[in-house]
């Protein structure tokens, strides 16, 4: 398998730190079912580099790739399903695959224990808050954490997107000093990209995918720094919002797919919105993350900062799957994101 290059091969930690292996198909595979180059070529080139990928694109979008016909469409489809079952998995199969999720420290262990551990792998995390509540320096401290192992983890690469020209490396050897890490090792793991336009952060996603793929099972950390910032400002006005949220809603599927096709977590910012009609009708929480039901509904866990004294900071669980609504406490440090001094 691993001469012909076909199969990458990921090795995951187990929960019981027993290394198991586990391989996703590379979509050259499809070649052995009557695919030619040329069309893998196509898919390539549109971000899709698995099979599971592959199966999680729609008839519709594929049959937008340049090149790709109703027929070929077809063929692509039976074909995948000869490399890979579709369908139901019981329960327990489930959780054997859940045995794969990791979770990365966020620096503070209070916020960790907020978060059942860190943020999670196949999963969207999303924090949002006012300025200056944290945002971008979680990001930041997050970059150093993913690269570090730990019992259950084994350490990996990121990936930065950058929509708001915040990002600082000299932060990232900030906390890597913090950390003891050497700093010029440290900052050749993070990939980064600065996105200009919406379009260009979307398309962007097609050369996270194909890193994500050419270096199987080393990027364990994707981030986008702030999610909405260049959508806000590229569609304005209601008679855009339609167009808006149907873009939004692609790019938010497609960071979901890329987060469970790699087992990586996704970690994303969000700004807020003050309602002025909110407060007018005494609702409980007037200033809500912006981006609606769309971002709502992607974002698996979702997180409000606040400012509290100082450099502190109150995160607030705001919807978990599986964490009940509370709060924890941190700071924010020249070494990153710390634990709050009582
Ligand atoms: N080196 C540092 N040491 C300590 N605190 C710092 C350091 N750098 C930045 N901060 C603090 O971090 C806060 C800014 O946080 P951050 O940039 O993460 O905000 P944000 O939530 O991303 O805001 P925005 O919505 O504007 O992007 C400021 O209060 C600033 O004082
Ligand atoms: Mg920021």
């Amino acid at each position: 398998m691993g001469e012909t290059g076909i199969l990458s091969r990921e090795v995951y930690e187990n929960c019981d730190g027993e290394e198991e292996a586990v391989f996703y198909e590379d979509v050259d595979l499809l070649q052995k079912h009557g695919i030619n180059v040329a069309d893998i070529k196509k898919l390539k080139a549109a971000g899709i580099c698995t099979v599971k990928g592959l199966q999680m694109t729609t008839r519709k979008k594929l049959c937008a790739i340049k090149g790709l016909t109703d027929q070929k469409v077809d063929k692509l489809k039976e074909a995948c399903t000869k490399v890979t079952e579709v369908g139901f998995m019981s329960a327990l199969e489930v959780c054997d695959k859940r045995k794969c999720v990791f979770r990365i420290g966020t620096g503070s262990s209070e916020l960790d224990q907020l978060m059942g551990g860190g943020i999670e792998s196949m999963a969207i995390t999303e924090v949002f808050g006012e300025f200056r509540t944290g945002k971008t320096q979680l990001s930041h401290t997050l970059c150093i954490t993913a690269q570090i192992p730990t019992e259950s983890y084994s350490g990996g690469k990121v990936v930065f997107l950058d929509t708001e020209n915040t990002f600082r490396p000299n932060r990232l050897t900030a906390i890597a000093e913090r950390f003891n890490l050497d700093q010029t090792a440290v900052l050749e793991n993070v990939l980064y990209a600065r996105c200009y336009t919406s379009d260009h952060q979307c398309e962007l996603l097609d050369l996270v995918a194909a890193k994500f793929q050419e270096e199987g099972g080393i990027y364990k950390l994707l981030i986008v720094d702030s999610v909405m910032a260049l959508f806000r400002v590229d569609y304005s006005g209601r008679g855009e919002l339609a167009e808006r949220q149907q873009k939004l809603a692609q790019f938010m599927s497609r960071i979901q797919k890329i987060s469970e096709e790699y087992n990586v977590a996704v970690f994303i910012t969000n700004q807020m919105t003050s309602d002025p009609g909110a407060a007018l009708s005494f609702q409980a929480d007037p200033k809500k993350p912006i981006g609606g039901n769309i971002i709502a509904h992607a974002s698996t866990t979702r997180i409000s900062l606040r400012k509290g004294r100082g450099e502190v900071r109150i995160a607030k669980i705001y919807d978990s799957p599986d964490m009940p609504e509370s709060e924890a406490s941190f700071a924010i440090s020249e070494g990153g994101i710390i634990d709050a001094k009582d």
